[in-house]
């Protein structure tokens, strides 16, 4: 019997993974397990995306899927990418200050940014490397790619934290729980108790406000708390998870409304920046930013942590521009 291919070849959304260490390598697993698209995995070391996409394709033996996954070194191959994810840069090692961070990831993010979306023209861009809210906005400069198809990944990975941290201090499932953190990823994200509920009951319904206190610390110390536990490098299960989300809302159309670090220009009271809000996502990137209503307590805090990654944001142009870099 002989099975000829297809006369209309099919094509299937691809997704450009940059950077094959421990997020790209496990959001590329999580990528083509749940049979959401192909992936192009690319890093800088020869032989690692290689060798994770080899390993990834011979579980398909045993997975059963049938999404593709290549490894390579060269751009070229991630030509004609639907979504570019920028896992590529350093978490911070000791010794390190969060200048030469800044610096280092800075010039990570410009260089693979242009890269990729100089094969990927129409691609949209989702940023992960850290510090997050400020490589968005230099991946944003760097691209070209008008606002709406950038954005950068830290608010459902700070929601799913406190999530999680909510249904395991109340013994329920996490399917009944959903929880919003807004803001900067860092110290200064801004977890919102008042629009996190247990099936739709607000959580001060049954915690008291010490719990919640105590809830939300943990939310914010989140990635502190594992690499504290890790001891050799960061979280990366949940990230790539979160990210995973954000790719299949944008691939299937999926009006998801989930927190993304997105362009600001007159929300809350904000503009030109990338912070977490939330978004309604879809196949043309974020298709629109929702407003919440905040108290003012809430509004403050949240223009704090604005203004921390403003400090960043200018920290980082005098550093680029220091090594004759402007954006
Ligand atoms: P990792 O060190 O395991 O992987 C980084 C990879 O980037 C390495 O394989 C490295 O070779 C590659 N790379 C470095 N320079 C490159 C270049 N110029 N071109 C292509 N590849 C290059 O780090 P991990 O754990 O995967 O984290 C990656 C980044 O994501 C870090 O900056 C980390 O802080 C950040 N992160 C952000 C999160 C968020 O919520 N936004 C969550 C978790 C991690
Ligand atoms: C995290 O929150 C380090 O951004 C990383 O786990």
């Amino acid at each position: 019997m002989v099975l000829r291919p297809p006369e209309i070849s099919c094509s299937t959304a691809q997704v450009a993974v940059i950077g094959a260490g421990n997020v790209g390598a496990t959001l590329a697993q999580r990528l083509i397990e749940k049979n959401i698209a192909d992936v192009v995995l690319l890093d800088v070391v020869e032989g690692r995306p290689q060798g994770v996409a080899l390993d990834l394709m011979e579980a398909r033996g045993v997975e059963r899927h049938d999404r593709q996954i290549i490894g390579t070194n060269n751009f070229a191959d991630t030509a004609g990418s639907n979504v570019v994810v920028i896992t590529a840069g350093l978490p911070r090692r000791p010794g390190m200050s969060r200048d030469d961070l800044l610096l280092t990831n800075g010039k990570i993010v410009l260089d693979v940014t242009q890269k990729a979306i100089a094969h990927s023209a129409n691609a949209t861009l989702i940023v992960v490397t850290n510090p997050l809210d400020v490589m968005t906005y230099l991946g944003w400069k760097t691209s070209g790619l008008p606002a709406h198809q950038v954005m950068g990944m830290a608010g459902v990975l700070d929601s799913a934290r406190f999530q999680t941290f909510i249904a395991m201090e109340l013994g329920v499932s996490i399917n009944d729980i959903n929880a919003t953190v807004l803001g900067s990823h860092g110290d200064l994200m801004v977890p919102l108790p008042r629009y996190s509920t247990v099936n739709g009951i607000p959580i001060a319904k049954f915690l008291d406000a010490a719990a919640i206190d105590r809830i939300v610390t943990r939310t914010r110390n989140g990635g502190a708390e594992v690499v504290e536990l890790l001891k050799t490098g960061g979280a990366y299960y949940a990230p790539a998870s979160a990210v995973c989300v954000m790719v299949e809302s944008i691939i299937y159309n999926q009006p998801r409304i989930l927190p993304v670090a997105a362009y600001l220009d007159g929300e809350y009271g904000l503009n030109d920046i990338f912070i977490g809000v939330p978004c309604r996502l879809g196949c043309q990137g974020i298709e629109s930013v929702l407003e919440l209503d905040l108290t003012e307590p809430e509004q403050a805090e949240l223009h704090t942590s604005a203004e921390s990654v403003r400090q960043n944001l200018d920290q980082l142009r005098s550093l680029l521009g220091n090594v004759g870099v402007s954006f």
